[in-house]
């Protein structure tokens, strides 16, 4: 997948939680599955796409959470540590976006579902971070609210390639759209951190791969 389909993939995405009957297959399937072996070898997580599943999402809590359809999700296991949730996000957005490249369509949740323990394996030491639904969406989603770049960074004179990093972490999905996160640039680094919230560290994951990609900067940004 080239860089332009995955910058592409970042303005098109959108949380979508309604889906059509149509599995996930084919090259499809190839593509997705090659690309979480990837992610877990660099990683070290423990990335499981569950297919043909309708439990997870069947329950009150998934009606309660408006969602409908949903038979695919990506389980983002991993060995209990303090980044866990942090590296969830980063390479739970690298699916999500390539997903999206793909032609499917993707919402993160972490509370809206129900765990169905056959479904994926979490081996001594791991622990389930949240899910990643996945499919071909009855819709593409909507444009929702978002706050701006003076809200979530800081920098004096800043650099085309910092404020194109932040543009692109406006557009990352956070938990309840909350955007607790802040960038504050010191000379060519950038820290970055995440505000108190719900799975605020996982949001905090998610915008670096946003920030990385749209700055076009790799991970030697970070302070
Ligand atoms: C860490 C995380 C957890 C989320 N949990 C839920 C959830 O439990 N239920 C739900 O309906 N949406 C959930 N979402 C989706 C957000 O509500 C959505 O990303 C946000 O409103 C921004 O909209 P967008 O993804 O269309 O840009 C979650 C998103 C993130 C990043």
């Amino acid at each position: 997948m080239n860089a332009m389909d995955i910058m592409e993939a970042m303005r098109a995405r959108h949380s979508v939680r309604s889906y059509t009957a149509r599995p996930i297959e084919g090259e499809t399937l190839e593509a997705l599955t090659k690309l979480i072996d990837e992610c877990n070898r660099e990683s070290g997580l423990h990335i499981q796409l569950v297919r043909n599943e309708p439990m997870a999402f069947s329950g009150a809590m998934a009606h309660y959470g408006k969602f409908s359809g949903v038979k695919n999700y990506l389980a983002l296991v991993g060995k209990k540590s303090p980044k866990l949730d942090e590296l969830c996000g980063y390479y739970g957005e690298k699916l999500v976006l390539a997903a999206q490249a793909l032609g499917l369509n993707t919402c993160w949740v972490g509370l809206t579902f129900k765990k169905i323990p056959d479904a994926f394996r979490v081996e001594n030491g791991e622990k389930l971070v949240i899910v990643i639904a996945v499919g071909y969406g009855a819709t593409q989603g909507a444009t929702r609210k978002s706050k701006t770049a003076s809200d979530v960074s800081r920098a004096e004179n800043a650099p085309e390639w910092f404020a194109k990093g932040v543009e692109a972490a406006l557009l990352a999905p956070t938990a309840v759209n909350q955007q607790k996160f802040f960038l504050t640039l010191h000379g060519d680094k950038v820290s970055a951190r995440a505000g108190l919230g719900f799975f605020s560290k996982v949001d905090l994951g998610i915008v670096k791969y946003h920030f990385e990609l749209g700055s076009g900067r790799n991970a030697s940004v970070w302070l």
